[in-house]
C-alpha cells in the first residue's frame, strides 16, 4: 500500500507566493510517491479568524488556489477540516490522553505568552482556549487517517511530535497500535520564501506577493521588493539579492546557473532584473490564474469539490472512529 501524506491549510489570508513556493508547490508534489490528503483547517482558523465573513472568503479561495494548481480531488483526499464531525470526537478523545504540560511547552501559545508578558500584559491576554488547544485538533487531524509523513515547515515539526507522543500514550494505553505513528517531514528542497523587504514573505508582516494579482498590479508589486543602490553596471551577488532568492525558486538548477552568471557579470540593473522575475512569474502564474477566476466564478462547483471530499474522507473515519470508540468502552 502506498504511504500516506496529510496536510492541514490554514485559510487565513489571501493566498500568497509564499503559499505556493512554500507549501502548496511542494504538498502537490507529493502525490507522485504517496497517497495524499490535504484539507482546509477552517476551524483551526477559527482560532484567530472571528469574523463570518473573512472565514467563508478565504475557505473558498484556498480550497480554489490548491484546485488552480493542479490538485486532482478524485486521485487526492481533499476536504474541509469542519466537515468531518469525527475528528472533533477524535480531538476529545486524544485530549483525555494529552498532558496539560505539553500544551504550555507548545511554541505558539509559549510565544503568545513571552509576547503578553513582555508588553507588561496579563500572561493570558488575548489567548482563547482553541489556540491553547490547537495541537490536540491538529494531532486528530494526523492520527485520524493513519497518515505516515506530515510535510511541515520547522514552526510546525512540535505538533507532529505532540501527535506521535498522543498516539503512543493511547496506544499503550490500550495494548494496541490503535493509531500509526506519523513522521514530520521538513523538505530540505523547500527555501524560505522572502516578502518585499527581505524578511520571511508573511501576512502579518505585510510584505506578500499576492499570487493571483492582475498582471499590472503584479509587476507593481514586484517592482516593491527591496534592493541595494547599485548601479545597472556593476557586478551584483546574487546570494544578496531578494529578487534573485525569489526568481531562482521558479528557475531549474541550469537557468539558475545562468541567471546567476548574469548578475556576476554586471550590466543587470535591478529594473531589468525584476523584469526578468516578473516574466517568469507572471508566465507560470498564467494557467493557474486563468483557472482561479474560472473557480471562483462557480461557487457551486467548489462547493461540490468540497461535498465529495467529505464523503471520501468520511468514509474512511466513521469506521475508524466506531473502532476507537469500542476501544475506550463508549460503545
Ligand atoms: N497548523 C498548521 C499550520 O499552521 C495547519 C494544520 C492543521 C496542519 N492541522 C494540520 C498541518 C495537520 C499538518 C497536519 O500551518
Amino acid at each position: 500500500m502506498a504511504k500516506r501524506a496529510l496536510t492541514g491549510i490554514k485559510p487565513t489570508g489571501e493566498p500568497h507566493l509564499g503559499n505556493w513556493l512554500g507549501a502548496i508547490r511542494p504538498a502537490l508534489e507529493l502525490a507522485r510517491d504517496y497517497e495524499t490528503f490535504y484539507f482546509i483547517a477552517d476551524y483551526h482558523a477559527l482560532t484567530s479568524v472571528h469574523s463570518a465573513e473573512v472565514l467563508r472568503r478565504h475557505v473558498r479561495d484556498i480550497t480554489a488556489t490548491y484546485l488552480a494548481f493542479g490538485l486532482d480531488p478524485r486521485s487526492s483526499f481533499f476536504y474541509r477540516q469542519s466537515d468531518i464531525p469525527e475528528i472533533f470526537e477524535l480531538a476529545w478523545i486524544l485530549s483525555c490522553f494529552t498532558p496539560k504540560g505539553f500544551m504550555n511547552r507548545a511554541h505558539a501559545y509559549k510565544d503568545a505568552v513571552a509576547k503578553n508578558e513582555a508588553a507588561g500584559n496579563d500572561p493570558d491576554d488575548g489567548i482563547n482556549m482553541g489556540l491553547f488547544g490547537y495541537p490536540v485538533l491538529m494531532a486528530a487531524d494526523i492520527l485520524m487517517f493513519n497518515t505516515d509523513v506530515v510535510p511541515v515547515g520547522a514552526d510546525q515539526k512540535q505538533h507532529v511530535e505532540f501527535a506521535r507522543d498522543i498516539a503512543e500514550r493511547f496506544n499503550h494505553n490500550y495494548g494496541r497500535a490503535f493509531f500509526h505513528l506519523p513522521e514530520p517531514r521538513i523538505s530540505a528542497s523547500v527555501k524560505t520564501v522572502v516578502g518585499l523587504d527581505g524578511r520571511k514573505m508573511s501576512k502579518s508582516y505585510d510584505n506578500t506577493i499576492p499570487l493571483f494579482l492582475e498582471e499590472k498590479a503584479l509587476q507593481k508589486r514586484i517592482n516593491q521588493v527591496v534592493t541595494n543602490s547599485q548601479t545597472p553596471e556593476e557586478p551584483k551577488d546574487p546570494e544578496q539579492s531578494h529578487i534573485f532568492s525569489l526568481h531562482a525558486q521558479l528557475l531549474s538548477p541550469e537557468e539558475d546557473k545562468v541567471l546567476r552568471e548574469k548578475y556576476l557579470d554586471g550590466g543587470m540593473g535591478w529594473g531589468m532584473a525584476k523584469k526578468v522575475f516578473f516574466e517568469s512569474l507572471n508566465e507560470q502564474l498564467r494557467i493557474p490564474r486563468g483557472e482561479y477566476n474560472r473557480l471562483l466564478a462557480v461557487p457551486a462547483y467548489l462547493d461540490s469539490v468540497l461535498a465529495q471530499g467529505r464523503e471520501r474522507a468520511r468514509s474512511v473515519a466513521m469506521p475508524f472512529l466506531e473502532n476507537l470508540r469500542n476501544a475506550v468502552g463508549i460503545r
